[in-house]
């Protein structure tokens, strides 16, 4: 029928990342969705700084808000995410000990993924492990998990999902692996190095991520993109987009050419996952460009706005979403 989403129909699901305010308070927001996600993912919501704003609480309101919502409209919601050194509570940096860290740890994830037990089939458990600019290939990202209880976090964290959760796909998620030059393949490197290492320990992990933040004016490695890919699939895993756009704030001026130029490079990045492996997902960082995360960290100088995702601030399709439509 007419009325059902125009990719209720592709090879690959569809969705996006879904930002509370605009879904409680914009129609046309939430409409987009319906007309266009198979999937949602919350922005925010699930992070620790908001589930967890003291170390007694947790407030579940705006994940079971969007899940609602989910399942009102036959969506799948993806988790995002249980460990990352990013959107910490303060009151997490007095933890003290590994053994103090190890219970927040596992309780936090036992009681978060606990509650969503079958309902969140799929959770970014781990996110961004590794440094921008690794030291070596062992080398991973700082966070009070790692201060206090080394790489070991990472495998505690995957083994309690895994318990707690059985059936549901365990992800880790990283940015920065697909582009061409010397510190991005180092990046790559070291993600490869530490999937290595989880597999041969036989440690629950199903799929890894590519968040796919695209940087509009860096080329994507596709060669090295593809035999990064080639690696994931021969080690088992699964391979998704979790949360695509592309920061066109050193991108030229006019609108429409940037809208171009930003095809292109998802293109390009798309394709050299395709040739190897079909997506599980393809999943956006946002529905439209009048709600992005890209003008926070990324802000155009010129006065114009980003154009990072699949839709403009008026809801109308971009080339962009033409190039996730190809492949999906
Ligand atoms: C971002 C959100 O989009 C922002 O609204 C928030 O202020 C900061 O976090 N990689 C991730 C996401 O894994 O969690 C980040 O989300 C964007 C980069």
């Amino acid at each position: 029928a007419s009325d059902r989403p125009r990719s209720a129909d592709w090879a690959i699901p569809f969705g996006a990342a879904i930002r509370d305010w605009p879904f409680q308070n914009e129609p046309a927001y939430r409409s987009a969705l319906i007309a266009h996600c198979r999937q949602i993912v919350g922005e925010g919501g699930l992070k620790w700084a908001d589930i967890r704003p003291t170390r007694e609480s947790f407030v579940f309101d705006q994940p079971d808000r969007h899940m609602a919502f989910a399942r009102q409209n036959g969506m799948e919601m993806r988790g995002h995410t249980l460990v990352w050194y990013g959107a910490m509570p303060e009151w997490t940096k007095t933890i003290g000990s590994s053994t103090e860290a190890e219970r927040e740890l596992v309780g936090h994830i036992e009681t978060v993924m606990g509650r969503y037990r079958g309902r969140i089939k799929s959770w970014d458990v781990i996110n961004e492990p590794i440094p921008d600019d690794p030291a070596s290939r062992s080398d991973i990202r700082p966070s009070i998990w790692q201060q206090r209880m080394g790489e070991a976090h990472i495998a505690l964290a995957l083994r309690t999902a895994a318990r707690i959760d059985p059936q549901a796909q365990l992800v880790m998620n990283e940015y920065d692996i697909e582009y061409v030059g010397d510190r991005f393949r180092r990046k790559r490197e070291a993600f490869l190095r530490l999937i290595r290492d989880l597999k041969l320990r036989n440690t629950p992990l199903h799929a890894i991520g590519l968040q796919g933040h695209l940087r509009g004016e860096v080329a994507i490695d596709r060669d090295g993109l593809s035999a990064f890919i080639a690696e994931i699939r021969s080690m088992g895993l699964d391979v998704l987009v979790t949360e695509l756009d592309v920061i066109d704030n050193k991108l030229p001026g006019p609108p429409d050419l940037r809208d171009a130029m930003a095809a292109a490079r998802a293109y390009d990045f798309l394709q050299a996952i395709q040739t190897v492996a079909r997506p599980k997902a393809i999943l956006t960082w946002g529905i439209t460009d009048k709600y992005t995360w890209v003008p926070l960290w990324f802000k155009r100088t010129d006065g114009l706005a980003n154009r990072p995702l699949p839709f403009d601030e008026a809801y109308q399709p971009k080339l962009l979403m033409r190039v996730i439509e190809h492949f999906a």
